[in-house]
């Protein structure tokens, strides 16, 4: 073999690696933002309910602000494969079959999620893919999906990287690029793992519709910033906004907490019936901003080990600024923070001027010099700010200085 045809076949070995080694999809360059079945509806589901949904999604505009995925979760299928093995829908619940859900959320503009367990079953005793990456991943392809949610149900004890990594390279082969959200629970460090096999993965058991399951995802997902990153998330579960059980502070909260973690931000309410307060938390464009465009997942820079911790991240774009979130999980009120400019690297010098803005007001406080206090912080509640440090010139220290004098 000549040196040419030695270095083609080398060339064609290296890509070939790099191809079966990693997710090569090419999608959750930001988190995923959407809307899924599970949190509202468990498996009472129909082709009506997801159809009322996704409409509701664009008759508010709220695929204009990133929820475009409609994630369909446990029980769209029968318990039982046809005799050639294939999955089939419960038509009971979809009587038109699944494609046509798919093709109706197409029609929206939005896209078309599915779901399964990497397992012999799925958690609600249906149809797992187990041994049937293959032939699975191909149906999802065919009836038009963009995003798998896979479980960790009825697993039988195969180790989890081989189960994921089966079903990424089913994926993979379909040809069709299919957000991959792993869904094994925080199980076997998937973190350490998950960024060459999934586009998300979740880091715990399921959330539930209380703060201490909300503080406690949030709590557990803040350690694992490291693992974080462009087309690879922690995943701590979907949102529980707008399911009558959290204080409208702990909802406000769950979203802020949830955008600074940059998670997948997917809706788990009924939007039909949403009322306004609920709409406005989810679509505070701030908030949006922070999870879609900060630099990394925020980390905690102040009273870490307190009651009213204070985490940071840089976002991006044509004004970058530093986004502040002071958390009070408390549940007395906190009378005062002091968010020292210079001590936690947002500003240069103890001059700079600081503008503050509030993101759930959705106005500048104000312009400040080396300090600004967030003051009667209540219980469970945060303040959300983004803060933009300007350098003090040399004319502005000259007439600063005759002030002084
Ligand atoms: C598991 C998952 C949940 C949901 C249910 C469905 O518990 O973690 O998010 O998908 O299964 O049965």
């Amino acid at each position: 073999m000549g040196f040419n045809q030695k270095l083609t076949l080398s060339v064609a070995v290296l890509l070939f690696i790099n191809q079966s080694s990693c997710l090569n999809n090419g999608l959750g360059k930001t988190p995923a933002m959407g809307w899924n079945t599970w949190n509202k509806y468990n498996c009472d589901i129909s082709e009506d309910i997801i159809k009322q949904n996704a409409k509701k999604i664009v008759d508010l505009g709220l695929d204009k602000i990133g929820y475009v995925y409609i994630n369909i979760d446990d029980c769209w299928q029968l318990a039982d494969r046809d005799a050639n093995g294939n999955v089939q829908a419960d038509l009971t619940k979809f009587p038109n079959g699944m494609m046509a859900v798919g093709d109706y959320i197409h029609t929206l503009g939005l896209k078309f999620g599915i779901y399964s367990s990497a397992g012999t079953q799925t958690c609600q005793g249906k149809a797992g893919s187990l041994g049937f990456e293959k032939q699975d991943a191909q149906y999802y392809s065919n009836i038009g999906a963009d995003y798998l949610k896979y479980d960790n149900c009825f697993n039988q004890g195969v180790q989890g990287k081989k189960r994921y990594t089966d079903m990424r390279d089913a994926l993979n082969s379909t040809g069709r690029p299919i957000y991959y959200s792993i869904c094994s629970w925080g199980t076997e460090n998937i973190w350490e793992w998950g960024a060459e096999t999934g586009n998300s993965w979740r880091t715990t058991l399921d959330i539930e519709n209380f703060w201490a399951s909300v503080k406690f995802n949030f709590n557990f997902n803040a350690q694992l910033a490291d693992y974080s990153g462009s087309g690879s998330w922690n995943d701590p579960d979907m949102l529980e906004i707008g399911n009558n059980n959290l204080t409208i502070f702990e909802e406000k909260s769950h979203f802020a907490l949830w955008c600074f973690l940059k998670a997948p931000l997917i809706l788990g309410n009924d939007l039909v019936n949403m009322g306004p307060e609920v709409l406005a938390i989810i679509s505070n464009q701030y908030l949006i901003d922070v999870n879609q465009n900060s630099v990394a997942q925020a980390r905690c820079i102040m009273n870490c080990q307190q009651k009213s911790q204070v985490y940071h991240t840089q976002v991006h774009g044509n004004y970058p600024y530093d986004a502040i979130l002071v958390m009070n999980w408390d549940n007395k009120e906190k009378s005062s923070v002091m968010i020292d400019f210079m001590t936690l690297g947002l500003a240069q010098y103890a001059y700079d001027k600081c503008d503050v803005f509030d993101m759930w007001a959705g106005s500048l406080i104000g312009t400040y010099q080396g300090r600004y206090f967030v003051n009667n912080v209540l219980p469970h509640n945060n303040v959300a700010l983004k803060i933009q440090c300007k350098s003090f010139t040399a004319k502005d220290f000259l007439t600063s200085k005759s002030l002084l004098q």
